[in-house]
């Protein structure tokens, strides 16, 4: 009996996992120039997060908060074009970005106080709006 159920459980999380592949994201389209900046932008947000992460594992956190500001935070919009790429965003889209730049600037605030735990719960709102605005949102 149990040899039956496991591969019919097993069936059911694959079945369960492709359902979520699902194409429901919005369309935004950009031109093929800003698309390319956005798309390094945000592998420049990975990088950045990864480093802040790396920081707060050894208790840098004012580093931690540098690295925040200047490149995920309110700070980083300009050197991001973020103007030009906010025209062709939806509304909604704008919102979450612009969250998410504040929530950045709100953890370098954060940890500027030296205390970790802290700073980690508000890297959550970080990393918050980078998986509400993938979720809702692609560009090819
Ligand atoms: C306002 C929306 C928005 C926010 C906020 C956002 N992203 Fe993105 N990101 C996108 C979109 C749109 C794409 C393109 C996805 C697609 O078209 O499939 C993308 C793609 C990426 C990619 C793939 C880059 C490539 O070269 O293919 C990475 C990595 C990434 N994001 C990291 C992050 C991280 C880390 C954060 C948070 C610190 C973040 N993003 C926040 C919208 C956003």
């Amino acid at each position: 009996m149990i040899k039956k159920i496991i591969p019919i459980l097993i069936l059911c999380i694959f079945a369960n996992s492709t359902a979520n592949a699902e194409e429901t994201r919005q369309y935004v389209k950009f031109p093929p120039k800003l698309q390319l900046k956005q798309l390094s932008n945000m592998r420049d947000h990975m990088a950045a997060l990864n480093e802040i992460l790396e920081n707060l594992a050894f208790d840098e956190l004012d580093e931690a908060a540098d690295v925040a500001e200047k490149r995920l935070g309110l700070s980083a919009r300009h050197s991001h074009s973020t103007g030009s790429l906010a025209k062709y965003m939806p509304k909604g889209m704008k919102q979450v970005g612009y969250n998410m730049h504040s929530a950045a600037s709100h953890f370098a605030q954060v940890a500027k106080k030296g205390n970790l735990e802290s700073a980690y719960e508000a890297l959550m709102a970080v990393t918050q709006s980078c998986v509400e605005c993938h979720a809702g949102y692609r560009t090819r």
